[in-house]
């Protein structure tokens, strides 16, 4: 007898017997083999087509998980235009320019009450009284319409002295909304009423400190 020891010690009788009894064993043994064989490949199958269906999802799962990471939304139209910044192919929109709206019209609806509350940031330098003393800056009691650099003692700078005219609402206007442009050399340190309204409610509070 020979037989050959298979793994897991199964012993097979040796196919290469002769006899016909272990012929049809052997033809057993292949049947068995192949079967085994079919089912492997059935499972490779599997194994391929889980892989596949694997990847697939993964595909579809990341690309979803894009959309949702880097959604992207639609230009909103009323968003706030940057001026100078032109969007490759966005609509040209043309910035429109505030309006100046000129001082004696912003001086109807100003209100004088407004203005006292903006004359905090000039108290530090100047007098708002009747018969103020000057101070850092000149006392401003009576300035509409006075001449220009004309509080008595008062040691102003040549950039005020030399301008000719009066402080007409005008003037003003120009004045507190940037002194070193309007004054160039000015000593007086403010950096200006940039809102106009400011600017017109304080103009209404300087023309009602008169006699
Ligand atoms: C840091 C101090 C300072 C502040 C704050 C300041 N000023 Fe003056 N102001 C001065 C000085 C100094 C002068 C004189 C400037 C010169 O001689 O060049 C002056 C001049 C003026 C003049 C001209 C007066 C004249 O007799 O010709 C006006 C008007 C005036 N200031 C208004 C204001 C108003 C209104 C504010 C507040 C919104 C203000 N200033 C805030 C220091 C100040």
């Amino acid at each position: 007898m020979c037989f050959v020891t298979l793994r897991f010690g199964v012993s097979l009788p040796n196919l290469c017997d002769a006899t016909p009894q272990a012929f049809r064993r052997r033809t057993e043994y292949v049947a068995i083999i192949q079967a085994l064989g079919e089912r492997m490949d059935s499972f490779e199958l599997n194994k391929i087509a889980g892989a596949i269906l694997f990847t697939l999802l993964i595909y579809l799962g990341v690309q979803n998980l894009g959309d949702v990471l880097f959604a992207t939304k639609p230009a909103d139209p009323t968003a706030y235009v940057v001026e100078g910044v032109v969007e490759e192919g966005a609509p040209v929109i043309a910035a429109v320019a505030e309006p100046v709206v000129p001082i004696t019209e912003l001086l109807q609806t100003a209100s004088i009450d407004k203005g006292v509350k903006v004359a905090k940031k000039c108290v530090s330098c100047h007098s708002f009284d009747i018969g103020g003393a000057n101070k850092i800056g000149p006392a401003l009691w009576g300035i509409v319409d006075r001449d220009i650099a004309a509080s008595d003692g008062f040691n102003y700078s040549s950039a005020l002295s030399g301008k000719d005219g009066v402080w007409d609402y005008e003037a003003l206007n120009g004045f507190l909304e940037n002194p070193k442009k309007y004054a160039t050399g000015t000593n007086m340190a403010f950096a200006g009423l940039r809102k106009a309204k400011d600017r017109a409610n304080i103009i209404a509070y300087l023309d009602s400190l008169k006699d």
